[in-house]
């Protein structure tokens, strides 16, 4: 009796840290503490090289990618653009022919392939911003424009603009800051720098995108008869009928118990004598998107031991701080770095058993998955694939069990 209320107590800290981390989290991330988008405005002669720098060592910017808005303080217009174009044009009748007098302007990046003459360095991918991790070349996005004062139709500088928005989900900016001018290496010997730079910094925040997860994770094991399947209703309310109702029939997403777009399964498959084998398949259930660029984070204290990985790119992400247990996972090029609506990647992992290592407890299951940089929901600890007793590979005994959820809740507590 009362081991049954400590465990009732137990649970209920457990589901706790489980709501504080769903929805208590602020911008800061313990995986990327740094990670931000930096917009610079570079100002030379006469014109201002806009950049955006992906700092973040996961999270990346899909298609339709950024859409960068500001508010001009002052009277500024935009005379001309090269790398990126305003939506609107606006009201340009005192300044005839300027490319934008818009007042809140957003600038888009143009497509692949514009004409050379419309193109500066680091343009031109549809707003596309690659993670570090992925491609840190990819992970810049540029554009120039030339600007001057609508009133004065004088060249020069505005005033600070305000109210940065990258126009994607989940991120807010500051406000723009001046910082020491940047400095451009030309050649082997010699620096040029700007005469001014401006700085605008833009965090994510999975608490701005809203109250629903964009993905979700399954567990089947090769030691349990039950898939412990993502949790229901993670990612949207859930239809009224049953799954042959009919606003489910049409609708983008198709009908799951869980209603996610993306699935994530951890299969723990085999178990060899040093060597253990996850299959990790991701399910796409939009039937209209395609994830051109797909990534997923996984946290696992055996990632350390991961021996081969046979049909998707990986690299550890090393922390500054005390976890170094996770990795990022994508696809190869022209082979699945393209996830297909209504469609399935997958790849097959080895990894060796290090001291640490069991199957008991769910120690094998992954602590974190993350698809394209958002958190997936995982099933919680009390749902978790058991051991049959019986299993010559259990370890552990119950108490043991509760040891190990007992570091998970501890884990929580330190990572919130
Ligand atoms: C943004 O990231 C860069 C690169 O990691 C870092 O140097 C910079 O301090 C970060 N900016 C802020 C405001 O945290
Ligand atoms: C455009 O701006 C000018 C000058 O401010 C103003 O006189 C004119 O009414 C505006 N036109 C429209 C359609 O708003
Ligand atoms: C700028 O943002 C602040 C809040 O961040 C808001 O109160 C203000 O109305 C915005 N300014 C404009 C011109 O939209
Ligand atoms: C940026 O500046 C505007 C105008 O001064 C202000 O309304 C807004 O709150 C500021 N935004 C932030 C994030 O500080
Ligand atoms: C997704 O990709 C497939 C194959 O390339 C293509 O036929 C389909 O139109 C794409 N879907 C969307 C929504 O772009
Ligand atoms: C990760 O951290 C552990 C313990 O702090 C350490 O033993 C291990 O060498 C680290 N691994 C890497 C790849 O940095």
């Amino acid at each position: 009796m009362e081991m049954e209320k400590w465990a009732a107590g137990r649970r209920m800290a457990l589901i706790l840290v489980l709501l504080c981390c769903v929805f208590g989290g602020d911008a800061y991330d313990v995986l990327d503490p740094t990670g931000n988008i930096t917009i610079s405005w570079d100002f030379q002669e006469i014109k201002v090289l806009v950049s955006l720098h992906n700092y973040q060592l996961y999270r990346h910017v899909e298609d339709p990618g950024w859409r960068l808005s500001w508010f001009w303080a002052g009277d500024e217009v935009i005379y001309d653009t090269t790398g990126a174009e305003a939506t609107e044009q606006g009201n340009c009748s005192l300044f005839v022919g300027a490319h934008s007098c818009e007042k809140h302007p957003v600038m888009v990046d143009l497509a692949r392939g514009v004409p050379y003459a419309r193109q500066v360095d680091h343009c031109c991918r549809g707003g596309v911003l690659s993670s570090l991790t992925q491609n840190s070349e990819a992970a810049t996005s540029a554009f120039l424009m030339h600007v001057g004062n609508f009133k004065s139709s004088s060249d020069g500088i505005p005033q600070k603009p305000f109210n940065f928005s990258l126009g994607v989900p989940g991120y807010r900016c500051s406000n723009a800051t001046m910082v020491a001018p940047t400095r451009t290496r030309i050649g082997k010997h010699r620096h040029v720098q700007a005469l001014m730079t401006w700085q605008a910094t833009c965090f994510y925040s999975q608490t701005a995108v809203g109250p629903f997860r964009a993905c979700c994770v399954s567990l089947p094991t090769f030691y349990s008869r039950t898939i412990v399947e993502c949790p229901h209703c993670t990612c949207g309310a859930c239809p009224a009928g049953t799954s042959t109702a009919p606003q489910c029939q049409d609708a983008e997403i198709r009908c799951t118990g869980h209603m996610c777009p993306i699935r994530v399964h951890w299969h723990v498959k085999k178990s060899y004598t040093e060597y253990w084998r996850v299959k990790l398949s991701i399910n796409n259930f939009n039937r209209f998107k395609n994830y051109s660029d797909w990534n997923i984070v996984v946290q696992h204290p055996s990632l350390q031991e991961l021996t081969q990985v046979f049909s998707f790119a990986y690299e550890p992400l090393v922390q500054r701080g005390t976890i170094n247990d996770t990795g990022l996972f994508w696809g190869l090029p022209r082979f699945n770095q393209m996830l297909p609506q209504d469609g399935t990647v997958q790849t097959e992992v080895l990894l060796r058993k290090g001291k640490d290592f069991s199957f008991s407890g769910g120690w094998a299951l992954p602590r974190k998955i993350y698809f394209d940089g958002s958190e997936c929901a995982m099933p919680p600890p009390d749902d978790f694939p058991q051991l049959p007793s019986s299993s010559p590979v259990q370890r552990f005994s119950g108490g043991h069990r509760w040891l190990a959820s007992g570091a998970v809740l501890v884990l929580g507590l330190l990572l919130t």
